[in-house]
């Protein structure tokens, strides 16, 4: 499974985003432990605490396909002018089914514009292991 492969996929995925209140498309893809891809897009609603994201919106298809950890996850978001960074809550839920070395390639609508890590995005995060 290439970058490229995932990145399309999370593009694609963007442009079926919900996203009538802020006008910003997001789209996810995630590799999953068994070689499937997962994609997400935001999902917004008036009363706008209830809008989700698209990179939970992708975890929650990779759980309801049997999937448990994220190999590595695409997000497509924005014009290239700023970095589509996963909110703070979405990179709590990458965490739990991934690792610090787990890859997160931020994208705009067609191309790659940085190579993250979750450990990166999320250090000393507290995860499954912690409650074990
Ligand atoms: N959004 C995502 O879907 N993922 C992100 O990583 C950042 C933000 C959405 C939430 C909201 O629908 C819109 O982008 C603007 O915040």
């Amino acid at each position: 499974m290439t970058n490229d492969t995932l990145i399309t996929a999370a593009t694609n995925a963007r442009k079926k985003a919900y996203a009538p209140y802020s006008g910003y498309k997001v789209g996810a893809a995630l590799l999953d432990e068994n070689g499937r891809i997962h994609t997400g897009q935001n999902v917004e609603n008036a009363a706008y605490p209830n809008g989700i994201c698209a990179e939970t919106a992708a975890i929650a298809m990779m759980v309801q396909q049997g999937g448990t950890r994220i190999i590595k996850i695409a997000v497509s978001g924005g014009d290239g002018s700023q970095l589509c960074t996963p909110c703070g809550g979405c990179r709590q839920r990458i965490r739990e089914f991934s690792t610090d070395e787990t890859p997160v390639l931020i994208c705009d609508a067609n191309n790659l514009l940085a190579n993250l890590t979750l450990g990166v995005l999320l250090p000393h995060s507290f995860g499954p292991k912690n409650l074990s």
